[in-house]
């Protein structure tokens, strides 16, 4: 992977952002991975900056997200579904007919993992894929034990990771036990991926990303075995590579 380190998260948002729209440039019906959470808030607010200061026509753009969780209402304002409007869908102007969430509802969750795959094979395949990584070093809901192999599927989330996303939350009893995901799987079929970190409290899963064995146990070192990786990291997040 190409490690860039920056001073602060606005610095990667405008990176990322800038890689982003010169796609969209070259190609205006591109189809972008849609990361939720705290990480991706830095792109989304540069490239929503720099639309309005220099529009292009964004009409066209399709989105993926990640994940979903398994069980919270679309219009639950935690879902991811509302999440991505919020934080993208709206910010950037994009198309919400566009735009795909993995689908939550328990009573489809025998057929959404392959919906959804069908969908972003429909789409053509993801152009750039905006990755986070959690504690866990989980990239998309994937927990350490998932194969490289998996496509979108219901996974549990770890009691680390439900307990990381209590703060969207009344408490860590209101955060969903599970959540339909993209596979590891499909996040290597995704042309490019930007793997975006900050803070010391990822250090360890950076760390084990980049550097350590490529295991199943390590999630994000899925990205070891992808030829086109872009990981942004700021000096805490980078503070545990050799
Ligand atoms: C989000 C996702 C997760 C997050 C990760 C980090 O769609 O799939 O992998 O990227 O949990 O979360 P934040 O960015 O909130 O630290």
């Amino acid at each position: 992977a190409e490690v860039v380190f920056v001073d602060s998260e606005a610095a990667a948002g405008t990176l990322a952002a800038a890689s982003i729209r010169s796609l969209i440039l070259q190609k205006p019906d591109a189809v972008l991975g849609l990361a939720t959470g705290s990480t991706p808030l830095s792109v989304y607010a540069a490239l929503a900056a720099s639309l309005t200061a220099d529009p292009i026509d964004v009409s066209q753009v399709r989105g993926f997200a990640l994940d979903e969780y398994v069980g919270l209402p679309a219009d639950h304002p935690e879902s991811y579904r509302s999440v991505i409007t919020r934080d993208a869908v709206v910010p950037l102007g994009l198309n919400p007919a566009n735009i795909r969430v993995p689908n939550g509802d328990p009573a489809t969750i025998r057929t959404a993992g392959l919906d959804y795959e069908a969908a972003i094979v429909a789409a053509g395949g993801v152009d750039v894929q905006i990755l986070g990584i959690g504690r866990t070093g989980h990239v998309g809901f994937n927990e350490p034990g998932s194969s490289f192999a998996s496509l979108t599927r219901i996974k549990t989330l770890t009691e680390k990771t439900r307990m990381d996303n209590a703060r969207f939350f009344p408490s860590i009893d209101d955060v969903p036990i599970h959540c339909m995901t993209q596979g590891l799987g499909t996040i290597l079929r995704a042309r490019h991926l930007i793997l975006l970190a900050f803070g010391a409290e990822k250090a360890d899963a950076i760390a084990a990303a980049v550097e350590g064995p490529v295991t199943s146990s390590k999630p994000g070192s899925v990205i070891q075995l992808h030829p086109h990786v872009t990981v942004i990291v700021d000096e805490a997040a980078a503070s545990k590579l050799e």
